[in-house]
C-alpha cells in the first residue's frame, strides 16, 4: 500500500524539479506566455497584439523603434523588452499586469514614447512594454465641454478632434503634436495656454487606471489621493492609465500669433533681459516665450550671432494685442505685419513648428517633424538673470558642440501663480518667473559624439546654478533628467529618491511616497526615477 503512494510522491518530486529547472532556464519567457493564455478569455486577441524579441516577429523591431523619439535610445546596445503588447482594450492590460507580476517581469508603459531618457521602452531589468499607441479614441461632449481621451492619443489628435467639433473650445497642453497624452498629462503638460488655464493636469476631471492588482479604477474607486498623484506625479509609479477625462476650455474664435527674431546686433540681450521682467507679468491672455540659439549671422557671413525668437499667442485680435505690446513691451517693436489672426487650432500648428498655411490634418500624423539625438535639462528662474549672466550663456552657445543647442524660456505668472503649490504634485507655481528648457541636439550616432554633447549641456547646467532656483534646484518631471539621480537597481530608498524627488515635486514628494506606499507597497511599478514606497517592516 505504501509503494504506490511513494511512487506518486516520486513523480510529483520529479515534476517539481523539472518544472523549477525549466522555470530557472526559461527567463520568464514561456511562463509569461502561458500565463497570458490562461488569464485571457481571448487568447487569439492577445497573440494578435504580442510581439516577442525571441521569435523576432518581423514587426517587433519596427514597433519598438517607431515610437522612440530620441535617437540616443535606438542603438543596438539599448536594452530591449522581451515582449511588446500593443493593447487594444483594458482587459488585456489587466492580464499583462497580472502575468508580469507572477513571472517577475517589469512593466514599462509607453503612450507617445517621448520620454527624454527612454524610460517607457528601455530597462536593464527583464521587462515587457505595454504600448498604448492603438488605444487612442477621443470622444467629445460638446454640451458638457468635456472629453474622454485614451492614453495612446497624441495631443495633436486631441486638438484636431476638439477643433472638428468647435472653434471656441481648446485644451491647454503641449506644443509638440506627437506627444502622447499618457505620459504628458501624468507629468503635468503645458503649452501656450498655461498662463490662462494652467497645465493639462489642472484640467483633468477623471481617469481610468489599471492598478497593481489588475483592477480597473476610476476617480471614485481610486480615491482622491491616487487621482491627485497621477496628475503630475508621473503615471509610471502608480499603474497604467488608460484614459483621461478633460474639462475643455474656452478660446476665442480668433487668436493672434507672432514670431519675431532679434539677434545680438538687434539688441537680443537687452530684449531678453527686459522680457524677464515683462512676460511673467503680462495679462494672462498673452503668452510670449523666447527661444535662444546661436546662428550664422546673415549680415556678417560666417560670423556667429545669438538669435532670440519671440513666439506669442494672444487670446484676442490683432489691434488689442498691438495696444498691449506697445504699452508693456514697446522695445520689442511688434507691428501689425508681424501678427496673424488665426483659429486656435491653427495656432497649435504654429507652435508645433509647421510652416504657415499647412492643413490641420498634419496634427493626425504620428511622424515627428524631426528626429535627432538629444539631451535636455530644466531650470526655474525666480529672479531676472543679469545681463552679464546672459553673456556667459552666449559664450557657451558659441562652442562647437552647441551648433544645435537651444534654450526655451516659458513665462509663468497668470493662472500658474494662482494655483496652490500642493493642489497637484507639480509644485512650480507662484514665485517662478519662467522655466528654462536647456536642449542640445546632434545628428550622428556613437558614444563619443554623445559624450561631447552631453558634457556640454552639463557644463551649461553648472554655469546656470547661481541664476536659477535653489534649495532645491527645481526641475520639470516631463523633462526627465537622469543626471539628477536614479534609484538603485531593486533598492529604492527614500533618501536616494528624495534627491531628484524634491527637485521635481518639492514637498509634494512626501505625499507621493505615502500614496505609493498605500497603492503599490511592493514597488511593482518602478523605474530609474519612480516614487519609492516606504519600506514596511515585515
Ligand atoms: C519633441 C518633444 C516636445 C515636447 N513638448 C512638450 C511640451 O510642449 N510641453 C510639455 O509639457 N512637455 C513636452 N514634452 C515632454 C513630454 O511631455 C514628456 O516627454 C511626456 O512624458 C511624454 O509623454 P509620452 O506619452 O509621449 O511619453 P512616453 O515615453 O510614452 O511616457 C513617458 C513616461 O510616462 C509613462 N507613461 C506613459 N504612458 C503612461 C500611461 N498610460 N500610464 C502610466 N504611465 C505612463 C512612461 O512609462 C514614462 O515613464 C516634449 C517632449 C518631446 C520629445
Ligand atoms: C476577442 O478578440 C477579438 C479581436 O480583438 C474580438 O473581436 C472579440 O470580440 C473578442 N472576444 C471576446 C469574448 O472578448
Ligand atoms: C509573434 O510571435 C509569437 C510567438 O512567439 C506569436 O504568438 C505571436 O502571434 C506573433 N505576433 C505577431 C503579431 O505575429
Ligand atoms: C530581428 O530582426 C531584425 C530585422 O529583421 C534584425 O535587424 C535584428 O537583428 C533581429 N534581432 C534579433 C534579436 O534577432
Ligand atoms: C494599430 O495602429 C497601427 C498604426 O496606426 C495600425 O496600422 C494598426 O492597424 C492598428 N491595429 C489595430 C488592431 O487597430
Ligand atoms: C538697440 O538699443 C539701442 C540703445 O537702446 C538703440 O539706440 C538701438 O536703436 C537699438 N537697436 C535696434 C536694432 O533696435
Ligand atoms: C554656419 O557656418 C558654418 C561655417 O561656414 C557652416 O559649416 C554651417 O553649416 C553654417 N550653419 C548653418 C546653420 O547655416
Ligand atoms: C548634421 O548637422 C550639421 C550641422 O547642422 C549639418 O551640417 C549636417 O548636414 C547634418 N548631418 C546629417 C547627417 O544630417
Ligand atoms: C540593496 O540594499 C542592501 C541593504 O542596504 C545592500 O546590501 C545591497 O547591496 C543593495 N543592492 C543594490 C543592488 O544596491
Amino acid at each position: 500500500m505504501g509503494t504506490p503512494k511513494f511512487s506518486s510522491f516520486l513523480v510529483l518530486l520529479f515534476v517539481i524539479i523539472l518544472c523549477c529547472s525549466w522555470r530557472a532556464f526559461s527567463d520568464g519567457h514561456n511562463d509569461f506566455l502561458e500565463c497570458l493564455s490562461l488569464h485571457s478569455n481571448n487568447y487569439t486577441s492577445i497573440s494578435d497584439i504580442l510581439y516577442t524579441r525571441k521569435s523576432n516577429n518581423s514587426s517587433y523591431l519596427t514597433i519598438l523603434q517607431s515610437y522612440i523619439r530620441n535617437l540616443r535610445f535606438t542603438s543596438p546596445s539599448t536594452p530591449k523588452p522581451l515582449f511588446i503588447i500593443r493593447a487594444l482594450q483594458e482587459s488585456q492590460i489587466q492580464s499583462v499586469v497580472y502575468c508580469a507580476k507572477e513571472n517577475g517581469l517589469q512593466i514599462r508603459t509607453r503612450s507617445g514614447g517621448h520620454d527624454y531618457e527612454g524610460l517607457s521602452y528601455a530597462s536593464e531589468i527583464p521587462f515587457v512594454v505595454i504600448d498604448l499607441m492603438n488605444m487612442s479614441q477621443i470622444s467629445i461632449n460638446l454640451e458638457k465641454r468635456t472629453a474622454w481621451v485614451q492614453s495612446g492619443a497624441t495631443v495633436g489628435e486631441l486638438y484636431y478632434r476638439i477643433a472638428e467639433k468647435s472653434r471656441t473650445l481648446g485644451f491647454p497642453a503641449g506644443a509638440c503634436p506627437t506627444v502622447g497624452v499618457g505620459g504628458h498629462f501624468s507629468g503635468g503638460g503645458y503649452g501656450s495656454l498655461l498662463r490662462k488655464y494652467g497645465l493639462a493636469a489642472d484640467n483633468i476631471i477623471d481617469a481610468h487606471l489599471v492598478d497593481v492588482n489588475g483592477r480597473i479604477l476610476n476617480r471614485k474607486s481610486m480615491g482622491e489621493d491616487l487621482f491627485w498623484a497621477i496628475r503630475g506625479g508621473g503615471g509610471a509609479s502608480f499603474g497604467v492609465i488608460t484614459a483621461w477625462k478633460l474639462q475643455l476650455v474656452a478660446v476665442p474664435e480668433k487668436v493672434t500669433i507672432f514670431s519675431v527674431n532679434r539677434n545680438s546686433e538687434q539688441n537680443a540681450t537687452q530684449l531678453i533681459q527686459r522680457w524677464q521682467h515683462v512676460a511673467p507679468n503680462l495679462p494672462e491672455d498673452i503668452f510670449v516665450s523666447v527661444s535662444i540659439r546661436r546662428v550664422n549671422s546673415s549680415i556678417h557671413g560666417e560670423k556667429k550671432t545669438i538669435q532670440a525668437t519671440f513666439n506669442s499667442l494672444f487670446l484676442g485680435e490683432i489691434d488689442k494685442l498691438l495696444t498691449l505690446m506697445r504699452q508693456h513691451f514697446p522695445e520689442l517693436g511688434i507691428e501689425g505685419k508681424d501678427c496673424s489672426e488665426v483659429s486656435w487650432v491653427q495656432s497649435t500648428l504654429f507652435f508645433g513648428g509647421f510652416p504657415n498655411g499647412v492643413s490641420s490634418d498634419v496634427l493626425l500624423s504620428r511622424v515627428p517633424l524631426t528626429r535627432l539625438y538629444f539631451k535636455a535639462k530644466s531650470d526655474y528662474v525666480q529672479e531676472p538673470i543679469p545681463e552679464y549672466g546672459l553673456e556667459g550663456i552666449w559664450k557657451l552657445l558659441y562652442k562647437d558642440e552647441a551648433d544645435m543647442a537651444q534654450l526655451i524660456l516659458s513665462p509663468y505668472g497668470g493662472r500658474m501663480k494662482e494655483i496652490s503649490k500642493s493642489a497637484l504634485p507639480f509644485p512650480h507655481r507662484a514665485g517662478n518667473l519662467y522655466k528654462i528648457q536647456h536642449l542640445v541636439y546632434w545628428n550622428t550616432s556613437g558614444a563619443a559624439e554623445s559624450e561631447r554633447h552631453i558634457n556640454w549641456i552639463r557644463r551649461l547646467y553648472t554655469y546656470m546654478a547661481p541664476y536659477v532656483s535653489r534649495f532645491p534646484r527645481a526641475a520639470y518631471v516631463n523633462y526627465r533628467d537622469l543626471d539628477l539621480g536614479v534609484n538603485n537597481k531593486g533598492n529604492t530608498s527614500y533618501a536616494q529618491a528624495s534627491i531628484w524627488g524634491f527637485k521635481y515635486f518639492k514637498n509634494n514628494f512626501n505625499r507621493l511616497v505615502r500614496i505609493k506606499t498605500m497603492v503599490d507597497p511592493a514597488n511593482f511599478f518602478k523605474n530609474e526615477q519612480s516614487i519609492p514606497p516606504l519600506m514596511v517592516d515585515k
